[in-house]
């Protein structure tokens, strides 16, 4: 643990942002943490006066980088110019660890720049701000037992992770995990909006569907049964649950296969960003 104490996340956005949320919130982990974001958010510039967190507008204003591990978590577009701005300003001769949560940017990018850097790939989805996260880790063939563990521990202080030994699972998983949390908002969007149609109030029908979707949520949690035990338990013979599932669950597929449609799309973005 000691050698990776001075820690430094490059993007404060959404998911920099979120991370930073958990991990400051989990407090378990004993980091000096210093944060690279050209323009704050009010919530997590809060965050960072509330933490005294080393805060930077960018790269250039860090007089004494020494930094013993970098989380990469800007957007995958930014990476290049970031890399180039980070060879020239954060300090070489400190071999830095790298993790990096970009949807689509494969180790070997980041070896270009940092060759003597072990790399850990990973993609978290945005519930790591609530500590209830999922993130798959994967790593460079440099990457050691410690720096392992240490990823693990920054990730699990979130949620729930996974490693995984081949760097193409990460498509998959970018687009069922790290994508996953705007399908449930979606779903539960969609609840809200039937309900209202049915002559339910918009408060009424956002409020019923939020707490459909926390309640379904907390019973999975909650429960070591099957989700297909569980969908079977609201479910009665000849009930209104078993008339609606006999639409989405038809013999055709065909709420199945557009959810597959959706989810091969988002695959095939990912391993477009990725070339
Ligand atoms: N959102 C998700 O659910 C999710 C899930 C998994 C993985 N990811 C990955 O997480 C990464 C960030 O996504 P996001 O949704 O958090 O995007 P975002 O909200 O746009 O966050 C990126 C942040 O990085 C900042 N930034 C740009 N250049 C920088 C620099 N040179 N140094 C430091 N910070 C810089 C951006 O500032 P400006 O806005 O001023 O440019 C922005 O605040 C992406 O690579 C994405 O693939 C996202």
């Amino acid at each position: 643990m000691d050698t990776h104490k001075k820690l430094l996340i490059l993007g404060a956005g959404k998911m920099g942002g979120s991370l930073l949320r958990g991990l400051t919130a989990s407090n378990k982990l004993d980091f000096d943490i210093s944060v690279i974001e050209p323009n704050l958010s009010n919530d997590i510039q809060k965050l960072i006066n509330i933490n005294a967190i080393e805060y930077y507008k960018s790269a250039e204003n860090i007089k004494d980088p020494d930094f013993d591990l970098v989380i990469f978590a800007v957007k995958p577009q930014a990476v290049n110019e970031v890399c180039k701005g980070l060879v020239k300003n954060l300090s070489q001769k400190k071999i830095f660890s790298i993790i990096s949560i970009l949807a689509g940017t494969k180790i070997k990018e980041f070896e270009g720049f940092f060759k003597e850097s072990p790399v850990i790939r990973t993609m978290p989805n945005l519930a790591v701000s609530e500590g209830s996260g999922f993130t798959a880790l994967c790593g460079s063939i440099n990457v050691n037992k410690s720096f392992k563990a240490i990823a693990s521990r920054i990730f699990s202080e979130v949620g729930e992770v996974i490693w995984v030994d081949d760097e193409d699972m990460m498509d998959v998983i970018t687009a069922t995990s790290g994508s996953g949390p705007a399908y449930f908002f979606f779903l539960t969007e969609c609840l809200a909006l039937i309900a209202e149609e049915m002559g339910m109030s918009q408060q009424d029908s956002y409020k019923l569907s939020r707490q459909v979707a926390l309640g379904s949520a907390d019973v999975m949690r909650n429960s070591t049964e099957s989700l297909a035990s569980l969908r079977k338990k609201v479910t009665s013979k000849g009930g209104t649950t078993e008339a609606a599932l006999d639409v989405l669950m038809d013999s055709e597929k065909e709420f199945y296969n557009i959810f597959k449609k959706a989810i091969k799309e988002a695959f095939k973005r990912s391993k477009e960003l990725s070339n």
